[in-house]
């Protein structure tokens, strides 16, 4: 289907309700085409898919979608014009293009949006894909703090729309035997769990730059939006990786990395939500134009185990799993368990025996279904309105322990939680801050908390 139609424009969801419908009154015309012969998709099976920010991982997740041969690339958004247009005219016979996310929004035939902006403004924008009823594929890390993360799981649910958040490791083959291993009891009564994300970027880090004027046609005051207004720097819009540097803008590199490392945990051993968290950190060897934490260590209590979290730019040492000792980025989760001891990264997974305690103990069989591919799965989600395997609902257990993390760094005390009530307990001021407060115009939408 053509989507740049002239008004009325329908969406998927009202084609199947309106031809249904149709179909019951009368006999009706329909061409072969729209039959989906010929090897094309029918009007009815067709997703039109949106994108709001056009850079490196939106595109990645675009190019994903648009491979499949139910999907029109239908709008793109972006404040940048010079990426904007990089989408606009790759997709040139179905795409329009968009400055403010509120008019894309506003187009009845979008049935869903990939959202990959930087990480400051997912929650205003997915909560206002939710009020538009679009279907949703969000970048991680889903949100920056805790009512963030509350608002958005809970517009999702609200509005009944289909969200993935972009934890896209979770789909693959070794995170699904890991869980299995898992899942086993062979590792016996699991007591710890140590997770990871260590690279050298020390000492220079992203670097300098003269702040000065925003390139021709970035719209700086639409980049920052709800964050505290600071003067364009060069640095911070290059990608994800230079915005980790920054904390108002991403919350450094826990959310950066930790999403895609303790989902596994947190998968693998049904986790809820942590009890305490405390976390600590500084910038204590990068010296760049950055004012993110260069090493941040956090402690979060489970009722029957504790896990801790490492992000250090200034060492890349594996401890004593990953091989080669050359400089490189390392991540993993170790699982400390009374019969053995599991290291796991994104590729693979390695067992160590305590002794001869996992003596006789078989591998398990596989039980987890392969997956389809993150982003595919998402789309057959909006199809059969089933959520999927990231979705808010589950992925709120990985996010809100991490933003719960940038509290304590940012307080200096350990966080108290109560997972049922979903609540910071006695101590008045982190339950304050736990909302945030977004700079003008922009307004925390309380009506989702
Ligand atoms: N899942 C992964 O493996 C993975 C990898 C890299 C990045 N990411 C995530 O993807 C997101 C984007 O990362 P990136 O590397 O593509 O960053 P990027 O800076 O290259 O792209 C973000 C784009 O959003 C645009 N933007 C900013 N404010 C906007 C607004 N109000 N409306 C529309 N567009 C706006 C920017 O101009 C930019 O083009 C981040 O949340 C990041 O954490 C995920």
């Amino acid at each position: 289907m053509i989507t740049d139609l002239p008004t009325p424009q329908i969406t998927r969801r009202q084609f199947l309700q309106t031809t249904a419908a149709a179909a019951a009154a009368m006999p009706i015309l329909i061409p072969v085409s729209a039959l989906g012969r010929e090897g094309s998709t029918p009007p009815s099976g067709r997703i039109n898919l949106g994108i709001i920010g056009c850079g490196g991982m939106g595109r990645s997740n675009l190019g994903a979608c648009a491979g499949q041969a139910d999907v029109v690339v239908t709008a793109a958004c972006d404040v940048w014009p010079d990426r904007l247009q990089q989408v606009v005219n790759q997709f040139k016979a179905t795409c329009k293009g968009f400055h403010d996310f509120r008019e894309l929004l506003q187009r009845t035939d979008l049935d869903g949006v990939i959202i990959a902006t930087p990480p400051h403004w997912h929650a205003l924008q997915a909560i206002a894909a939710c009020k538009a009823g679009k279907d949703i594929y969000l970048q991680k890390p889903m949100t920056l703090h805790l009512g963030e993360s509350l608002a958005v799981r809970n517009a999702v649910k609200k509005h009944g729309v289909i969200c993935q958040v972009g934890t896209q490791i979770h789909a693959s083959a070794n995170y699904r035997r890991a869980v299995e291993f898992i899942r086993s009891g062979n590792l016996g009564g699991i007591g710890a769990v140590r997770a990871f994300n260590v690279m050298n970027q020390a000492p220079g880090g992203v670097g300098h730059s003269a702040n000065h004027l925003p390139p021709q046609g970035l719209d700086w005051e639409m980049w920052v939006g709800p964050a505290p207004m600071m003067p364009f720097n060069p640095l911070i819009v290059q990608d994800a990786y230079n915005h980790c540097s920054w904390m108002d803008f991403s919350g450094g590199w826990t959310p950066g990395m930790a999403p895609h490392i303790t989902d596994l945990p947190i998968w693998a051993l049904d986790l809820g939500y942590p009890t305490e968290i405390s976390s600590s950190g500084g910038r204590f060897v990068l010296q760049d134009d950055g004012d993110a934490y260069d090493n941040h260590e956090v402690l979060w209590r489970y009722p029957n185990l504790t896990m801790t979290w490492m992000s250090s730019l200034t060492n890349s040492f594996g401890f004593d799993f990953q091989g080669d000792l050359a400089p490189r980025r390392r991540l993993g989760i170790y699982f400390h368990g009374a019969n053995g001891t599991m290291l796991a990264d994104y590729d693979m997974f390695k067992v160590v025996p305590e002794g001869d305690r996992m003596k006789g103990r078989e591998t398990p069989p596989q039980s987890i279904p392969a997956s389809p591919g993150h982003e595919r799965e998402w789309l057959d989600c909006i199809k059969s309105r089933q959520q999927p395997s990231c979705n808010p609902a589950y992925h709120t257990r990985v996010d809100v322990p991490l933003v719960l993390s940038l509290l304590s760094l940012k307080l200096g005390r350990t966080i108290r939680f109560d997972p049922k009530l979903e609540k910071i307990t006695g101590d008045a001021e982190a339950a304050k801050l736990a909302t945030p407060k977004y700079r003008s115009p922009w307004k925390f939408p309380t009506e989702y908390l």
